[in-house]
């Protein structure tokens, strides 16, 4: 039986990694430690806490003391971390907030973990620290997909402040004998996604009938990865991984922003062929008005300094027994077919904070 930490677990991912594990592991021991940002959302796991099989403890993890409290009284041997300052278009905005969070908060996580786990070179311990492919900076049309051994050469405020995270992560382990792992993962997607990001924010806006913004000329590639398959992907890692490795996890699934745009109002556009109540329930998108969704297409500003191409060489992985499964077409609908079903979640975060940074993001374009 272990015990878990998993930072950041009311967000996106993380959120989707305590269904996974507590499905998946129903016997072990589930904490989440989250400061409840603007990203993060009690509602993603809500049916966890309520049937206690799982603790939330509303916390930053840059409070060193208390995360080693945590650490000290719940016994934990296995840290999970997910807690991040995550969206690009803000690391552009504040880039402070992210250094203090993805940097600073996961020092003082390995801070606290060293301070308190006893002789982690016994075993028995795991850091799992969870970043992103974007540490390896941006790919030219024939260039290969980034492995592990690929130099980091982070662009935005946001991936150079993983890749300050990793090399930290890194340095405990040789350092300290900190028993870390870390894995590089591509653009994850499906359910509980906060709807800033590319895919939940444009089943959003078509079903408000509101624009769809493609940076640039939205020829931007991407590495699609199913949010299960990444969890089942770090399962692997916690399993069969010895300590000291990094891990690149990708989805197998390269495409051009415009083009995964493109699928997801075609996708939308069936769903209200096939059930007559979406009109009802969505009266604002503009299948009432008797256009497409792809008519809400709308060309904007690119992003400042926007990385054209990300692509992962998932062998290493593979080779401990990870492959996807979740194809990208199907992973899509699933998508789709997940936010028109869920629509009290999204509808009760695409207020407040997120709406006013929206109208500054948009203001300008
Ligand atoms: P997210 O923004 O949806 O969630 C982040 C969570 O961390 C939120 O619940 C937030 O409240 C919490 N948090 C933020 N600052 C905190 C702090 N100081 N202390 C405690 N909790 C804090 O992010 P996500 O998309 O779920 O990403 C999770 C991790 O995966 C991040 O480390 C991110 O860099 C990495 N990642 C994400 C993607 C992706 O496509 N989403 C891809 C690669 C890597
Ligand atoms: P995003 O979901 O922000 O993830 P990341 O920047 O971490 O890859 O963006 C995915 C891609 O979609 C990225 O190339 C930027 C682009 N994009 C748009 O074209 N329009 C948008 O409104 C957003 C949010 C993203």
């Amino acid at each position: 039986m272990k015990r878990l930490l998993i930072t950041g677990g009311a967000g996106f991912i993380g959120a989707n990694f305590c269904h996974y594990w507590s499905a998946t592991y129903p016997g072990d021991r589930l904490v989440v430690l989250d400061a409840l940002t603007y990203a993060g959302n009690l509602a993603s796991i809500e049916p966890l806490i309520q049937s206690q099989r799982m603790r939330f403890v509303h916390g930053d993890i840059c409070d060193r003391d208390r995360v080693a409290a945590l650490l000290r009284e719940e016994r934990i041997d296995t840290i999970v971390n997910f807690a991040a300052e995550s969206h690009v278009d803000r690391s552009i905005e504040d880039p402070q907030s992210f250094l203090r969070t993805n940097v600073m908060g996961t020092h003082a996580l390995l801070e606290a973990a060293r301070n308190t786990w006893p002789h982690p070179a016994e075993g028995g311990y795991r850091f799992h620290h969870v970043s992103t492919d974007e540490v390896y900076g941006s790919l030219g049309p024939a260039d290969p997909a980034f492995t592990e051994s690929t130099p980091y050469a982070p662009n935005s405020p946001y991936s150079a402040s993983k890749a300050a995270a990793d090399h930290i992560v890194r340095a405990y382990v040789h350092t300290f004998g900190m028993p870390c792992t870390i894995s590089n993962c591509s653009n994850n997607y499906g359910p509980y996604q906060f709807p800033e990001k590319l895919l939940p924010l444009c089943i959003v806006n078509i079903l408000e009938g509101r624009p769809l913004p493609i940076y640039g000329d939205g020829l931007q590639i991407r590495d699609w990865l199913h949010v299960e398959d990444h969890c089942r992907a770090i399962d692997h890692i916690l399993r069969a991984s010895n300590v000291g490795e990094t891990w690149n996890v990708g989805g197998g699934s390269s495409e051009p922003n415009l083009r995964i745009v493109q699928a997801i109002c075609e996708l939308v556009d069936e769903e209200f062929r096939q059930q007559v109540e979406l009109k009802t329930r969505y009266p604002r998108s503009s299948l009432m008005r008797g256009q497409p969704s792809r008519s809400l297409i709308t060309y904007v500003k690119d992003r400042p300094g926007h990385d054209r191409r990300y692509a992962v060489d998932g062998g290493k992985i593979g080779r401990l027994g990870f492959h996807p499964r979740t194809g990208l077409n199907a992973g899509l609908a699933a998508t789709v077919r997940w936010y028109l079903e869920h629509e009290s979640w999204w509808r009760a975060i695409v207020s407040g904070e997120y709406r006013s940074w929206y109208a500054r993001q948009y203001a300008a374009t």
